[in-house]
């Protein structure tokens, strides 16, 4: 078989860069590990950034999420039993769309396989080969049937524990990691969310987190353990806790039955460079926010229209300035949008090593942040999305 690009994972950062090269004219094949269900049903992210909705717009998938998605102008920081709204109209002209991943990977497989695009799902024993050449190739085994792809370049989007990365020859990348002491335990509920925007929880007992899915699912997230067993979080303990730490006057949780549940370990991670030869690393394949800036899947869109706009250059002119700066294009985003995550997580947590004094701390931060219209906007424009840039500066 033979393409021109060859992707290796069916999650938001593939199926986008598979659809941008679509409309470009350039073909290519994206090799998926899981069914189509079970990638369509996987619950992750739920913020959009504008930059993400205006691209899934203009690529012509945005209709069902311009009619079904919430679109937020603010989101609530809360501690001390109080809240305090950041308003992120008044502060950028900005917002963000509420839209589960699940459906933003659902509208791009249906309009891929519309347009005639190939997604083989349920393939296995995939590996990259070649891409220190000109002629890479992905072997890979499809219902018992062992496989060739040939192609001009590897898009490696198959997330943090994807085959492509460890591929790249020893000596090559570097690795910058932090994890954290805690992860999230995260629950789907039928219940109309208690409040129409995110509540960012700071309490002494842990963070919690408000989000939704639409008006009639819930989405709320607990500090717990990193190594947290969900079996010892049966859904009163968990209703409990969110009451506790979510706790304001004149407001109340709304309960409903618990559909889905889980824990998610929380870390930041990025390797560098994020291409070697003609294989590229975008989204969770190259670098890992934890959840609290809500970026993962918006950072991975962002790679990925840096690379389309690289290989539309090559196939279109033969030129390969965009491709051959598409890491130091992407990094300077990545580590902006780490910082931010990582100060979001380390304002927002109860850390086990922490004393009085970093409490303390802590509070006059989200008090600064919410009293300050220099330090609300810092926070806004990085959470509605700081401005694309594909330049080379
Ligand atoms: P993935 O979505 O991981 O896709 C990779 C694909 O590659 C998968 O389909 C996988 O099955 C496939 N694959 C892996 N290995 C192979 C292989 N060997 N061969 C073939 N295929 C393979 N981000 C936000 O922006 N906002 C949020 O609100 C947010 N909330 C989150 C909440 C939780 C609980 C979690 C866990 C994550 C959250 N994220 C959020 C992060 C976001 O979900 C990820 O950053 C995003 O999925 C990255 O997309 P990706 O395409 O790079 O990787
Ligand atoms: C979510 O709705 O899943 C969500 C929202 C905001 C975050 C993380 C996750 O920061």
């Amino acid at each position: 078989m033979r393409t021109q690009v060859g992707i290796v994972g069916a999650g938001p950062a593939g199926l986008v860069l598979s659809h941008l090269l679509h409309l470009e004219g350039i073909d290519s094949v994206v090799l998926e590990c899981h069914s189509r269900e079970y990638v369509q049903e996987r619950v992750r992210a739920g913020v959009l950034e504008q930059n993400t909705v205006d691209l899934l717009a203009q690529m012509g998938v945005g209709n069902r999420m311009k009619r079904e998605g919430l679109v937020h102008y603010g989101i609530e920081l809360r501690f001390n039993g109080q809240g305090h709204r950041i308003n992120f109209k008044q502060l950028t002209g900005k917002g963000i769309t509420i839209y589960a991943q699940a459906e933003v990977v659902k509208d791009l497989i249906d309009a891929r396989l519309a347009s005639g695009g190939k997604i083989l799902f349920e393939v296995d024993d995939v590996s990259v080969h070649g891409f220190e050449g000109d002629c890479p190739w992905i072997r890979f085994r499809k219902s018992g049937e062992q496989q060739e792809l040939h192609c001009d370049f590897i898009a490696g989007c198959d997330g943090f524990h994807g085959i492509c990365r460890p591929s790249i020859p020893d000596g090559i990348l570097t690795t910058f990691e932090r994890s954290y002491p805690f992860g999230w335990l995260g629950i789907l509920a039928e219940a109309p969310p208690a409040s129409h925007e995110l509540i960012y929880a700071h309490h002494e007992r842990g963070f919690a987190l408000l989000s939704m899915r639409t008006p009639k699912l819930s989405r709320l997230y607990l500090q717990c353990d990193h190594d947290e067993n969900i079996n010892n979080w049966p859904d009163d303990r968990i209703w409990q806790e969110l009451h506790i730490r979510l706790a304001a006057t004149n407001w109340k949780l709304t309960e409903g039955p618990i559909i889905q549940k889980g824990v998610a370990g929380m870390r930041s991670f990025v390797v560098e460079p994020m291409q070697h030869g003609r294989l590229f690393l975008a989204g969770d394949a190259a670098h890992i926010v934890p959840p609290t800036g809500a970026k993962g899947l918006n950072l991975a869109v962002a790679d990925v229209q840096v690379l389309a706009n690289g290989l539309t250059e090559f196939y279109h002119s033969g030129k390969t300035a965009l491709l051959d700066n598409y890491s130091r294009i992407c990094l300077r985003r990545v580590w902006k949008v780490q910082r931010f995550s990582w100060w979001m997580t380390s304002m927002l947590h109860r850390f086990p090593d922490q004393n009085p004094f970093d409490r303390r701390r802590q509070l006059a931060e989200l008090d600064y942040v919410t009293s300050s219209r220099a330090a609300s906007q810092s926070l806004a424009e990085n959470y509605v999305g700081l401005p694309l840039d594909f330049g080379s500066d």
